[in-house]
């Protein structure tokens, strides 16, 4: 097979098979076939698309490319969630207790963040002694005992995926369907779940800026999923504001401490409550998402997810008083308040530019080898319709880094589009898409 021929071939709109899919992607991963010829296959790729049949045999060789989890030593149906980018995304510690304290096993393998704000590992390990390096078995007893833990990621899961990422990143092909579909999908399908439950962003802070192309997407990955035989659900979320009012990592887990105490932001309680019960019903754990929902509702009002959540902190060696008393948690030297410039009604937040404050601040990675400021990020004070005066404070930064506060300040104000008339509230939770196909909500 020459690599020419297959450029030639999807440049010219026909479908590649299997095995040709299969060849470009292990050649590159053995750094037998050059950049400038995948570049241009992707090229091809962005302006010819990929059929069906094509998403998924690429989907299958990146996830062939590297480790594929064997799970198979927990007891129960394993369900995995993912979110397509979201800025200060704290589900993963809320859904977490959530599902497991409805005694549906979680297993989750988590990377460090690159970019705005720190990922899963990152605000855990703001908790004092929380250890995420383990071994296979210790990480497999600790979900057959507690249901729920999250290891980092030592496995090389579909390292495929990476160079074709960080390919597309500078080719300008990351915006394409069949790629973002294939790309989020091999790692999930490598993770070893039997189920998977995907929040699709949407909204000025998202991959997918409008509900069209979210449920083109949705519905790619559910069917990625349901031919690889891993029951799939999508749900499609609003992504015009950021998810609850923390930013960064240890403001974070302060964050998911009072939601499972059932005292934390309206938004992010709700949605953590609505992907925590359809992990539940894909785990056949509930009959219908009505039964899903009263029971996770239950677990969260009755202190029982709470109390998992600090079972699951123990097991891995954290220091629980931090959770009882969460002014234990790092802490910025400097707090700064932001001002309105203007009065009127908060119409956007866009979720994309507090991300990037967050990560001037100190709480993201520039690069892989960045140190992250735990106690650095921002708290937002307001949402999507609230009235705002001039001079009332929409957010405070939290940094170790003074010099950092002017930029910040000036990024968060730009941030946050007014108007001056009354706004219509974005409905957070929009469609859920699955096998049987979309439903509207
Ligand atoms: N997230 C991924 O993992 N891959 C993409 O291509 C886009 C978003
Ligand atoms: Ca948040």
């Amino acid at each position: 097979m020459r690599m020419v021929d297959i450029i030639y071939k999807k440049r010219e709109g026909y479908e590649l098979t299997r095995d040709e899919l299969r060849f470009v992607v292990e050649g590159y991963t053995k750094d037998q076939i050059p950049d400038y010829q995948v570049a241009s296959l992707l090229m091809a790729i962005y302006f010819k698309d990929l059929s069906n049949k094509e998403i998924f045999y690429l989907t299958e060789a990146m996830m062939m490319s590297g480790d594929v989890i064997d799970l198979s030593d927990i007891d129960g149906i394993k369900v995995d969630k993912h979110s397509t980018g979201g800025v200060g995304d704290t589900t993963t510690l809320i859904v977490g207790p959530l599902v497991a304290a409805c005694g549906v096993p979680v297993a989750k393998m988590s990377g460090r963040g690159l970019g705005h704000t720190g990922g899963t590992i990152d605000k855990l390990e703001s908790i004092r002694g929380f250890q995420v390096e383990m071994s296979d078995k210790r990480f497999i007893d600790i979900v057959n005992r507690v249901k729920l833990s999250v290891i980092g990621q030592s496995a090389d899961l579909a390292p495929a995926d990476k160079k074709l990422y960080a390919l597309r990143d500078v080719t300008a092909t990351v915006d394409n369907i069949g790629l973002i579909a294939s790309s989020i999908m091999s790692k999930k399908l490598a993770a070893g779940t039997d189920a998977i439950l995907l929040d699709v962003k949407i909204g000025s802070g998202a991959f997918m800026k409008n509900e069209e192309q979210g449920l083109i997407l949705a519905q790619q990955m559910v069917d990625i999923g349901e031919q690889a035989k891993k029951n799939t659900v999508a749900i499609l979320t609003d992504m015009n504001q950021p998810l609850g009012n923390a930013v960064g990592n240890s403001l974070e887990v302060k964050e998911a401490i009072q939601t499972l105490k059932n005292e934390g932001p309206q938004d992010l309680k709700q949605l953590c409550v609505y992907l925590a019960s359809n992990m539940v019903l894909l785990a056949e754990k509930a009959k219908n998402i009505e039964e899903a929902l009263e029971m996770v509702n239950d677990k969260l009002v009755s202190g029982k997810a709470f109390e998992k959540f600090k079972e699951f902190i123990a097991a891995q060696g954290g220091d629980l008083s931090v959770i009882d008393d969460p002014s234990l948690l790092p802490e910025a030297k400097y707090i700064y308040s932001v001002k309105a410039k203007a009065d009127g009604y908060i119409e956007t937040i866009k979720a994309d530019e507090i991300g990037l404050a967050a990560l001037i601040l100190g709480a993201g990675r520039e690069s892989k080898h960045s140190v992250i400021d735990l106690s650095a990020g921002l708290i937002l004070h307001g949402r999507i319709g609230d009235k705002i005066l001039e001079n009332q404070p929409i957010a405070t930064l939290y940094t170790n880094m003074d010099m950092k506060l002017e930029q910040a300040s000036s990024i968060v104000n730009g941030a946050f589009c007014f108007s001056k008339e009354q706004v219509q509230l974005p409905k957070l939770i929009k469609a859920i898409v699955s096998s049987q196909g979309i439903k509207n909500m």
